[in-house]
């Protein structure tokens, strides 16, 4: 099989429809290219459960993605790029990008009050993050702030009260008149900006690290001559949806925030 065509998908994964954040940005930045997108939702949710089985979960999901011939793989779910992000690079022969809670973007910010890092209590307690924490926490205040629960809250589609009510539960301890930024660790949690927003307060910046995974994306295509070519493909953006989970309740639900993030 060959996976270098650049007329070829491009594949992305999450535990579910947190990566349809991701998608969503690639779809608008690289809007010639093709996608299929993989929501693992048998396995969900991977930022509870221990290292060991989410790599293995994880090279899994991958190698479903491989087999169906990507040129390209994006593991858009933190939690599984940090406990198994080296594991798929050495597995498979094609690119492969995974996401990073966007810590040093939100240090250059500045401001002048502590940075939240909200994510997965397995991306928290990894060695990638916790080599990030040290990088910069003589530079700025970093509070780790584990969401145990949320993924499953915005998989279940509630809406704004109930979110609003879980994440004042959350923040209840934190100085939010002391923040300056709240960082997004978790590819799901794109999706509740605005409640987010709501609990840290307006004056609070939120950030996720969707940008800088798209365009390190786009600069491994570049380089590699692996971009879809301009001439012959017309934009497209289009996105073949695959599930390991109920596929009558996952793939709408996939459409649906993809819909709402364009
Ligand atoms: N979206 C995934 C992430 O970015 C995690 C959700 C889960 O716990 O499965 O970490």
């Amino acid at each position: 099989m060959d996976n270098h065509q650049n007329t070829s998908p491009i594949g992305v994964f999450d535990s579910g429809v947190g990566g349809i954040s991701v998608l969503a940005e690639l779809v608008k930045n690289l809007p010639r290219e093709k996608y299929i997108y993989l929501a693992d939702s048998a396995n969900a949710p991977y930022g509870t459960k221990d290292c060991e089985y989410v790599r293995e979960i994880s090279l899994n999901a991958a190698g479903i993605l491989y087999d169906r011939g990507v040129k390209a793989l994006v593991v858009a779910c933190n939690s599984a790029t940090s406990v198994a992000i080296n594991n798929i690079r050495e597995q498979f022969d094609i690119p492969v990008i995974g996401m990073e809670p966007a810590l040093k973007p939100a240090v250059e910010m500045g401001g002048n009050g502590a940075i939240v890092v909200m994510a997965t209590p397995l991306t928290l307690k990894e060695e990638k993050f916790n080599n990030l924490f040290h990088k910069f926490n003589l530079e700025a205040s970093i509070i780790s702030l584990p969401c145990e629960g949320l993924m499953e809250l915005i998989e279940s589609e509630a809406g704004m009260t109930d979110i609003v009510r879980y994440l004042k539960g959350l923040f209840q301890n934190l100085p939010v008149n002391q923040l300056s930024t709240v960082v997004l660790g978790c590819t799901h949690y794109c999706f509740i900006r605005n409640e987010i927003s709501t609990v840290a307060g307006p004056a609070v910046k939120i950030i996720d690290g969707n940008t800088g995974t798209v365009r390190q994306l786009e600069r491994t295509l570049n380089s590699l001559n692996l971009l879809a070519p301009p001439g012959k493909s017309k934009p497209s953006g289009q996105v073949e949806f695959l599930t390991t989970g109920d596929r009558e309740r996952i793939i709408p639900m996939c459409e649906r925030f993809l819909q709402k993030s364009l």
